[in-house]
């Protein structure tokens, strides 16, 4: 049977140790959360951001906007966000109601607060292979990896997806740490034959047992991004589990990816506390 990559126990001790670290600083760090209309699913994930936050003694403001909100609105909301002294880092929840322009919105938060990592500077800064704030989930998925002692060096990694959040710094992390990666995506011409010779597969499709687990390679690390809530109330990923035995390590859903995503949120505000409250001091 695979490996669990445990997301709520790593979660657990890395928020543990965030919150003795922040207690270090002059003032708690600061984090914004943006959230733009009524998507069920964002709602549910910022508030478990806000709850994070709350429970590590960060200093935490939420905004809420109806989704009639209009793109100056949001660009007028990110710009007192960003000029907040008591605010080190802040987000804009994704996706954005139909009208506003994502890019225009995100490109606008400060490069320096923006610990979600998808600001222009911060991607091209990863893509140099000099990481500041890196995107949550690909960062917290590395965290699940390293603590499960998955081999990325020399081995085969395909991820599939390339969304600016996910896909592609999560290719790029993969890449610096030496493994030879494929990303794949709607253009794909032949899907399972990128699956069956991964070592390490990463799937962020946003489709429900999109990926059969079948195609898995025997000893295999799947790392599955995905969650969608079926009408019976139950969780689901983007890969169906069953011949999934064979794989070496898999991400539960839930309890694998998620959590770190939130964890890691957390760890790219600390930082920019640091940043703003002590060496700039
Ligand atoms: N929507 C889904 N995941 C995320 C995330 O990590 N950050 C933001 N801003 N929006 C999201």
């Amino acid at each position: 049977m695979p490996i669990l990559l445990d997301g709520r126990s790593l979660t657990r001790e890395i928020q543990n140790a965030l919150g003795q670290e922040a207690r270090l600083l002059p003032r708690p760090p600061g984090l914004g959360v943006i959230l733009v209309g009524h998507d069920p699913a964002s709602r549910v994930y910022v508030d478990r951001k806000a709850a994070a936050a709350t429970r590590l003694g960060f200093h935490h403001v939420q905004i809420d906007l109806p989704e009639q909100t209009t793109e100056a609105e949001l660009v007028f909301e990110v710009d007192r966000l960003a000029e907040d002294p008591a605010i080190d880092g802040f987000l804009v929840q994704i996706p954005l109601p139909p009208g506003i322009r994502r890019d225009r919105v995100l490109d606008r938060i400060p490069a320096t607060k923006d610990v979600d990592g998808v600001h222009p500077e911060n991607l091209g800064l990863l893509a140099l292979g000099r990481p500041r704030f890196v995107a949550c989930t690909p960062a917290g998925i590395m965290r699940l990896l390293e603590r499960g002692g998955v081999p990325l060096a020399g081995r085969t990694a395909t991820v599939i997806g390339r969304s600016a959040i996910v896909g592609r710094p999560m290719s790029l992390l993969l890449d610096r740490a030496n493994a030879t990666v494929t990303m794949c995506h709607s253009g794909t011409a032949d899907l399972e034959a990128c699956v069956r010779r991964a070592d390490v597969l990463v799937v962020a499709i946003g489709r429900p047992h999109a990926i059969p687990g079948t195609w898995v390679k025997p000893g295999a690390a799947v790392v599955d991004v995905g969650m969608h809530r079926l009408p019976d109330g139950r969780l689901i990923g983007d890969v169906d589990p069953d011949g999934l035995d064979a794989a070496g390590w898999v991400t539960p859903v839930p309890g694998g990816v998620g959590p770190m995503t939130i964890a890691m949120l957390l760890s790219n505000t600390l930082e920019a506390a640091r940043r703003s409250q002590v060496d700039r001091a």
